[in-house]
């Protein structure tokens, strides 16, 4: 897939999405018109004395988001920008844009840096990238998104992009709880069995002190409580303090988690504990990715069991985020769907079929095969081992079976390509049946040319179809005829050139595509 194809791929899902399928991220991520009733709802009328802003006024102040992603991720040892990565087919990035959407911030911004044109391409609309130049910390990208946003007060919520399965919920629940308390800076932790490479934080009494891991002695790395990367700041505080960082630590870089201390020094700086453990589960390297990858994945399945979809084997089944699948679909082993894809209700699909921006309407059945941008129409049916190219196009109750690649085609309604055949630039009408092997010929190592091939047409085994050419509605080709010129409608053609030598026999249409095959089982 092209970049620009991807973008608006990315758009379409978070940016425009009409459509509520059963798809895990078009259900659950959406972003929602109204606003969640916990968040700027009617403040509860209490003061604390201390705090600089009272209850009250935090909880009308307006809320601000900000994800960073300038970072180049060393530990990912690649050449694409960490947040780049895509777990369940979506960048790392989108998911904590995901988590910050139904929150409503008023306004979403990331920081992007390494990469940064790129990261910017898979950004949904709502989301504005703010360049950090020269990657100088966490505490640097926070001073460039502040920089971008005017308003003297308000709440600013920091995420790191490194953290694809951090919940709305969890966010939501980490604004309230900071606002509630009235203090000047809340950080998420959590207690973790393995600490490796997070910070260490302490808390007493209103100070929360955060020492990274390079810079720990070894008492402190005995220290279980992490910090997560996410962080609700008052803004005037958070502003005030990040003048005040100092890159003298063991990394030369300024750290947002400094910022707490110093907050916590003046006003109040507290942690607010991770409820879900799963997720903790933060991604710094590739062993991570895939571990996180596989929470999403079974999130995903179970998203669509719930909605009425049979997996019969979620182990080998695979099923990016921004999927759609209809009720009653089966899923057979070793099935991956991919990027855009709906199936509709009543498809079989699989066992071993990867689909990739394919559309399979009601009733279809896609069977060890492959699609790329593919279309298969109601109650049609695929495979096994074909390949379906980009607009390849099958009308309903259309087949294409066994050891077939068909490209850029329409296959007409009831059509059959049952066996070994290659079919490009093609249209072909309704209830035509191709013989085994029936080839066209599309291109002549200069150009593509179209193949027309009318309603009602048959073509003998081994057809060669030298394009452009078009077969007239119902004629047609004995077995091995080779085609480089129009055959008229209606006529029996042969030999090589192919030539017309009579009319052509009646074929029973109707009741050959009423036969049933003897594969149709419904379900595996
Ligand atoms: C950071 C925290 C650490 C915490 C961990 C949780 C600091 C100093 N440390 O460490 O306490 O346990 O996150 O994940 O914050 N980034 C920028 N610009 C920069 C540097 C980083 O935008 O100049 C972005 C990265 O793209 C990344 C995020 O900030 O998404 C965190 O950066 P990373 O280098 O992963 O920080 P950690 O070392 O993991
Ligand atoms: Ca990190």
């Amino acid at each position: 897939m092209t970049r620009s194809s991807t973008k608006r791929l990315w758009r379409g899902r978070w940016g425009v999405a009409k459509r509520q399928g059963t798809g895990f991220w078009s259900r659950h991520r959406r972003f929602e018109s109204c606003r969640p009733s916990h968040h700027g709802g009617q403040a509860i009328g209490r003061v604390r004395k201390g705090g600089r802003m009272s209850i009250e006024a935090q909880e009308r102040s307006p809320m601000f988001a900000v994800v960073l992603a300038a970072g180049k991720g060393t530990r990912m040892k690649s050449n694409r920008a960490k947040v780049l990565h895509t777990l369940c087919g979506v960048p790392m990035v989108n998911y904590a844009i995901a988590a910050l959407q139904p929150l409503l911030p008023e306004r979403l911004l990331v920081v992007v840096g390494h990469q940064a044109s790129e990261v910017e391409a898979v950004l949904p609309e709502e989301a504005h990238a703010v360049l950090q130049k020269e990657q100088r910390g966490t505490g640097d990208a926070v001073r460039v998104a502040l920089e971008a946003i005017e308003e003297a007060e308000g709440v600013l919520l920091v995420v790191n992009g490194d953290g694809p399965l951090i919940s709305d919920r969890t966010l939501g629940e980490l604004v309230e709880r900071h606002r509630s308390a009235g203090v000047g800076a809340t950080v998420l932790v959590a207690e973790l069995p393995d600490a490796t490479g997070l910070g260490r934080v302490e808390e007493d009494a209103g100070v929360v002190r955060i020492i990274e891991e390079k810079d720990a002695t070894e008492a402190e790395r005995e220290i279980r409580l992490v910090n997560l990367g996410l962080y609700a700041f008052q803004l005037s505080e958070v502003r005030e303090a990040i003048g005040e960082l100092s890159d003298d630590n063991a990394g030369n870089e300024l750290y947002l988690t400094d910022v707490l201390e110093i907050i916590g020094r003046k006003n109040r700086a507290v942690t607010y504990r991770l409820k879900e453990l799963e997720e903790a589960n933060l991604v710094n390297d590739r062993s991570h990715l895939a571990r996180a990858e596989e929470i999403l994945r079974r999130r995903i399945l179970d998203a669509h069991m719930r909605a009425g979809v049979t997996v019969r084997d979620p182990v080998s089944t695979h099923i990016e985020a921004t999927v759609d699948i209809g009720r009653d679909t089966v899923i057979l082993p070793g099935t991956f769907l991919r990027g855009s894809t709906k199936v509709g209700s009543d498809c079989v699909i699989g066992p071993s079929t990867d689909l990739l921006d394919t559309v399979v309407e009601d009733g279809a059945r896609v069977e060890h095969s492959v699609g790329r941008g593919a279309v298969v129409g109601n109650e049609a049916t695929v495979g096994p081992y074909s390949y379906l190219r980009p607009g390849a196009v099958l009308a309903a109750r259309a087949k294409v079976g066994a050891f077939c690649e068909v490209k850029n085609t329409r296959v007409g309604k009831g059509s059959k390509v049952p066996h070994l055949s290659y079919v490009g630039d093609t249209e072909i009408g309704e209830d035509v049946n191709l013989g085994a092997g029936t080839i066209t010929a599309n291109y002549d190592g200069i150009n593509k040319s179209r193949t027309k091939i009318g309603n009602g047409a048959f073509t003998g085994v081994n057809t060669s179809l030298i394009a452009p050419v078009t077969i007239g509605d119902g004629a047609y080709l004995g077995a091995g005829s080779v085609v480089n010129k129009d055959i008229p409608p209606g006529k029996l053609a042969v030999g090589m050139p192919a030539r017309a030598i009579r009319n052509a026999p009646k074929r029973d249409v109707e009741g050959k595509s009423k036969e049933m095959d003897d594969e149709s089982r419904t379900e595996g």
